[in-house]
């Protein structure tokens, strides 16, 4: 089969090294890709915005599925296109990828078939949200509606903060997607992420794991996209699972389904696990990046026919999708900078020779000089993966491949994993 994928991130090299392990796989074209992925498919130079040009290149190449990684590709609305010349496509419609798009639709759409998660209000004026703050306790969540690049929800700690902050959205600090705010009730408890796959009418869990979004040790210094991952995540008991599943996950899909606009794809939910079991605090359309590539090294079953399913509605042809009993965590390095403004063109060495079977190097932000050298380019960088029979294993893999790499311009977390370590020491 031919396999177009679109994006260019650690997420998509992780797919493509897991797709290019598949017996169905003939060939794999990437779009646009990183000089990671470049052993693993053709690379073509078309942008995950460029939803006409991908349209041509599917065409062109005459795929058999798209595989989409980035919500702005979903927004743009490249399933919708691909789905006019009845190209197969992974990858939620746009008006379904509002589950990640819109904050304000996903509220609604939790009131309107009973999925737990905070309590909320919409305001489109600073006068009524400020208003507003009164019937909620601090810490206040205010939340852009729209894609804000991970940047739009601030915890305020007192009402005076959180005016600002209310100002400053709705005042077009996000531009469109601040156009309305969401202020939720605050929830105590772990965050953990759940995935699941579905064709539109059914589902199936996909993995769970746990992030690290602060740039430094101790969870200090400014929210990223995610400094490191591991997998499972050991708050997710079978019973808050099973729980999440029967909650969230499948009124999600029904939900979807019953009004009209069926979600393919993979559903990433965010959750709380709370005093109250499992409260949702988002949904992504996408897979998580860097959750995909723990995900990825876990997975033991063959990654095409499932995703093929999810395109073609037939997922209840195939068994539950099979995982490595071993734990996999993923350490972000990072160029120096980052998150604010990450230093471009540092030169990395030593990340590309063979570190054995049990750890992988995804490539997210890099790129190759005229000397064919590797360097920066973005702001997480590398992605350094490792499996061990358990979190401290698979952290000392990790971390013994990052000694080997020579990057003065990159930093990265020394403690990955530290709260699945925590209960393991507890346990
Ligand atoms: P989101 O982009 O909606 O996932 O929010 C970013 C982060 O803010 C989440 O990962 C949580 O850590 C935190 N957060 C969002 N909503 C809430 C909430 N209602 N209660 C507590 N923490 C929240
Ligand atoms: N790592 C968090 C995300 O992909 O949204």
């Amino acid at each position: 089969m031919i396999f177009l994928l679109v994006g260019s991130g650690g997420r998509e090299h992780a797919l493509a090294w897991k797709l290019a392990q598949s017996p169905l796989t003939e060939r794999l074209v990437i779009a646009p890709g990183n000089p990671g992925m470049a052993p693993l498919g053709d690379l073509r130079d078309i942008k995950a915005t460029d939803v006409e040009g991908l349209v041509a290149l599917a065409r062109e190449i005459q795929a058999d599925l798209v595989v989409v990684g980035p919500e702005a590709a979903l927004e743009a609305g490249l399933a919708d296109r691909l789905a006019q010349y009845d190209i197969p496509c992974f990858g939620a419609s746009k008006r379904a990828a509002r589950l990640e798009t819109s904050k304000a639709f996903t509220k609604q759409f939790c009131d309107r078939h009973e999925i737990p998660t905070a309590g909320y209000g919409v305001y489109e004026t600073a006068a009524e949200a400020r208003q507003a703050l009164s019937v909620f306790k601090p810490p206040y969540v205010i939340k852009a509606d729209g894609l804000a690049a991970g940047k739009g929800v601030v915890i305020s700690p007192d009402a005076r903060d959180a005016g600002h902050e209310i100002d400053a959205m709705l005042g077009g600090r996000f531009g469109q997607a601040g156009a309305r705010v969401v202020i939720e009730e605050f929830m105590e408890g772990e965050e953990a992420s759940l995935f699941a796959l579905s064709d539109g009418t059914r589902s199936v869990l996909f993995g769970g794991a746990q992030d690290h979004k602060r740039a430094f040790d101790g969870d200090h210094g400014p929210n990223t996209g995610g400094m490191g991952t591991y997998s499972p995540a050991p708050v997710f008991t079978p019973e808050l699972v099973e729980a999440a599943e029967a909650r969230i996950i499948r009124p999600t899909i029904a939900g979807m389904a019953a009004e009209g606009t069926p979600y393919r794809g993979v559903l990433y939910a965010g959750l709380m696990a709370t005093d109250q079991g499992p409260r949702l605090v988002e949904f992504n359309a996408r897979f998580g990046d860097p959750e995909c590539q723990v995900l990825m090294m876990r997975l033991k079953s063959d990654l095409a026919p499932y995703l093929l399913a999810c395109a073609q509605g037939d997922l209840g042809r195939l068994p539950p999708p099979e995982f490595h009993a071993d734990t996999v965590i993923c350490v972000v390095m990072a160029a120096k900078g980052y998150p604010d403004s990450p230093l471009s063109g540092s030169i990395i060495r030593g990340a590309e020779q063979d570190f054995g079977p049990d750890v992988q190097v995804f490539h997210a932000g890099t790129a190759r000089d005229k000397g064919g050298r590797l360097t920066a380019a973005g702001g997480r960088v590398l992605n350094v993966c490792a499996r061990g029979a358990d979190v401290t294993q698979a952290r000392e893999r990790a971390y013994g491949a990052i000694r080997k790499i020579d990057w003065p311009g990159g930093f990265y977390r020394s403690d990955i994993g530290w709260r699945a370590l925590e209960r393991d020491e507890t346990a």
